[in-house]
């Protein structure tokens, strides 16, 4: 039974019971229907109590039913029930209240929250838009640009916010239920107007308020359609009567259910769920991680560090001498202090996990760490020393992880005596906000070693992807292609700020010369040179970039790259010295204009094919990795569901028709691409491990 009822005096206490989040199925809301009648007609009962089993109040409507027709009892019937009735339910809320949950809540007449459970609308992080009722009662309740802002955002709050918002009447440190029950039967004295009966207010200054709020989504989130499609519901919600905007509000979930966006946000959401999980590690348990150490306190040693430290674990960064350890611990300070100035953490807490850190200069202080990770120069012969004295020095059984993001984790693993328990962790930068995290097994890496990975990605609240060995891993392998790409389209007339404004246009927070400017191009062109040398030339193709570090344009620190920057202007102008350099590498007949989706056309190809090729040598285990990679560490648009998922929407032939005619040969259409052609089958049918074979 997913709905059971039990008499508590003049209380019903209907507990709902739908592992593994309460979710919303056909026959949870028939049970919950189900459920107002006997209350209603049960002369005894004076008022209920909804609560839920398990680790969570209703989490939402059911994903899974999104992709069928939906089957009464209608959410939005079941919820009018709810608050029609003559006695008064209330809401005991653990875990998650989301979605059709905090819808299911917003009908009751009263809220009462355990103190760690987060209330939110997602929905548009799903494509669609609170579908029953949610922009309707909730502005009723909290006020229009509170609840606007909930809903744009689609982010969950805490309970301590939601009571201060006026989302919910009571905080409770333990079980909200007894708080619940008294507050319903008090309720039960003097009812409440419903929500839908109270009138809904306006923004308070509407100057602008609606206009604002709909340049921003246009400048921000370009292509979405569930947000600007939400804040229409809400204006009307503002303005219409309760039915009228209601019956809005469901027309425009009801179409964006079935949309495209939606559609790809759902694989994405599905795929996320999967991320880390390895069904032949499923009887390996992950080993205990309590103590942590972080060799390097550079960029990336400081970030990880303090995404160690965010997971409560207490860490130890280990430097070369005493100025460059000064150096790391600042860098760890700055960002926690960072944190606290943007009220994104509590000054306790950063006292908390300042509490949990050291340095030392002295390796030999490393030797109770149960994981230690290596963030030192990318340089082979530096690493290898540092794995070598931490082999010397470490307990047996600690865990040895390199962040390097090129070199091949197994030629660092030779200078250690214990293989099995080296493996690769490639955080992105700043690690402490990136949720991508490669997680790259070496051959020998022992099964237990590759769980724990696994566990620590989740456990630092990252996306954690298994990836094989190449150089660049998934990721920075498919940025090569598409950076190929971008700089081929210079020499053949386009100009950065077209190349960008594409890419942008395509839903990319930035695009590729801008986002090169901000990290620096020094690093990619070190990269390079090593891959010269190592006789990859066609990888190594980047005449314009390496010209530009030659003249010392390593970006915005330098106050310039492939645009130049005022002082304290973060802003890119063209550069007439790119100009120069472009248009004296350009031949007389390439001199031509592009479209933005030209552009796109020509790099999101470029980067499904290398896709393929990282799919068939099995350096990626399914497409869905692939997208994972391309939203959470390179900014790809979840809305078009990651590129692998993009490609099949393009349509595979599309894909391979882009390429077939490249006069590149390293562009030429991968085997496998070219045999799911023939086939017509997409890569959706991939999308079970193991990766098919080229
Ligand atoms: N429908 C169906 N299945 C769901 C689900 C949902 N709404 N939410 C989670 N699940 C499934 C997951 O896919 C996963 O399945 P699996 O075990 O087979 O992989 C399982 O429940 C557990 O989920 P998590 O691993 O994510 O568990 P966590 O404890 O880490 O997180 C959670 C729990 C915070 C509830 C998280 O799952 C979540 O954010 N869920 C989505 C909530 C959401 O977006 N709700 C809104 C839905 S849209 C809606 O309600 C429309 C309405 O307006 C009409
Ligand atoms: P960085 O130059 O900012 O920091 C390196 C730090 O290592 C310096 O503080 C240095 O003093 C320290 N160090 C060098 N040798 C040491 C030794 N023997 N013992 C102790 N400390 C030592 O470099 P960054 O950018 O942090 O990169 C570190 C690693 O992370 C590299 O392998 C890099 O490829 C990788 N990486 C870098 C990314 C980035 O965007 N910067 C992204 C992902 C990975």
């Amino acid at each position: 039974m997913v709905v059971t009822l039990t008499r508590d005096g003049d209380l019903m206490v209907v507990t709902v019971d739908n592992p593994p989040v309460n979710a919303l199925s056909q026959a949870l809301r028939q049970g919950l229907l189900d459920a107002v009648a006997t209350v209603e007609s049960d002369p005894k009962v004076r008022a209920a109590v909804l609560h839920c089993a398990g680790r969570t109040f209703i989490a939402g409507a059911d994903i899974r039913e999104f992709g069928s027709p939906s089957q009464p009892p209608h959410l939005p019937d079941v919820i009018a029930a709810i608050e029609g009735t003559g006695k008064p339910w209330v809401a005991a809320i653990h875990g998650s209240a989301l979605g059709g949950g905090l819808e299911v809540a917003l009908g009751c007449a009263g809220r009462v929250a355990r103190a760690e459970s987060r209330l939110g609308l997602p929905e548009v992080t799903l494509g669609v838009i609170p579908g029953a009722g949610g922009t309707v009662r909730l502005p009723r309740l909290i006020g229009m640009e509170t609840a606007t802002e909930m809903i744009l955002s689609g982010k969950p709050i805490d309970a301590e916010r939601a009571r201060a918002k006026g989302l919910v009447d009571l905080v409770t440190e333990g079980d909200p239920l007894p708080s619940a029950r008294t507050l319903a039967r008090s309720l039960s004295e003097t009812p409440p107007h419903p929500l839908s009966r109270r009138p809904c207010p306006d923004v308070e200054d509407g100057s602008g308020f609606w206009e604002g709020r709909e340049a921003t989504l246009n400048a921000k989130g370009a292509g979405q359609e569930a947000p600007l499609a939400a804040l229409k519901a809400l204006r009307s919600a503002a303005t219409r009567p309760f039915d009228e905007a209601m019956g809005i509000a469901r027309s425009a979930f009801l179409a964006l259910r079935d949309s495209t966006q939606a559609k790809a946000l759902r694989h994405v959401f599905l795929v996320e769920r999967g991320a880390g999980s390895d069904p032949t590690l499923a009887d390996i348990p992950p080993r205990p991680i309590e103590s942590c150490g972080v060799v390097g306190g550079g960029t990336m040693g400081a970030g990880i560090v303090a995404a160690l430290l965010e997971a409560g674990l207490p860490t130890r960064l280990l430097e070369r001498d005493e100025a460059t350890l000064a150096q790391g611990l600042n860098r760890v300070g700055r960002i926690l202090d960072g944190a606290v100035t943007k009220g994104r953490l509590a000054p306790e807490l950063a006292e908390a996990r300042r509490a949990l850190f050291s340095g030392t200069t002295d390796a030999r202080d490393m030797a109770d760490r149960d994981l230690v990770i290596e963030a030192v120069f990318e340089d082979l012969d530096v690493k290898r020393t540092v794995f070598r004295t931490l082999d010397k020095v470490l307990k047996a059984d600690a865990i040895i992880a390199t962040n390097t993001s090129y070199l091949d984790p197994r030629e660092i693993a030779t200078a250690t005596t214990r293989p099995d328990r080296v493996i690769g962790l490639h955080f992105f930068s700043p690690a402490h906000v990136m949720k991508l995290l490669e997680v790259v097994p070496l051959p020998e890496t022992a099964p237990d070693v590759l769980a724990t990975a696994l566990a620590l990605g989740k456990r630092l609240r990252k996306i954690p992807v298994r990836t094989g060995i190449c150089d660049g891993f998934i990721g920075n392998r498919i940025l090569r292609i598409l950076r190929r790409e971008a700089e081929s389209l210079l020499l053949e007339g386009a100009t950065p700020s077209q190349v960008d404004a594409a890419m942008r246009a395509f839903g990319f927070p930035m695009g590729p010369f801008e986002a090169q400017d901000l990290g620096g191009l020094d690093i990619a062109h070190l990269d390079r040179r090593r891959l010269a040398a190592s006789c990859a030339p066609a990888a190594s193709w980047a005449p314009l970039g390496d010209a530009l570090c030659d003249l010392g344009r390593l970006g915005q620190k330098t106050g310039g790259g492939w645009y130049d920057y005022r002082q304290g202007d973060r802003h890119p102008h063209p550069s007439p010295t790119v100009e120069e350099l472009v248009a004296a590498r350009r031949t007389a007949t390439s001199d031509r204009t592009f479209s933005a989706e030209e552009i796109q056309n020509r790099i999101i190809p470029a980067m499904v094919n290398e896709g393929f090729h990282i799919l068939a040598e099995g350096i990626a285990r399914t497409p869905g990795d692939i997208d994972l990679v391309e939203i959470h560490g390179y900014g790809f648009p979840r809305w078009r569901g990651g590129l692998m998922y993009h490609a099949d929407q393009m349509g595979l032939d599309r894909i391979r028709g882009a390429l077939v005619n490249r006069a590149d040969p390293s562009l030429a259409p991968s085997p496998l691409l070219d045999r799911l052609t023939k086939e017509g089958r997409t890569l959706a049918d991939l999308n079970a491990p193991p990766a098919a074979a080229e």
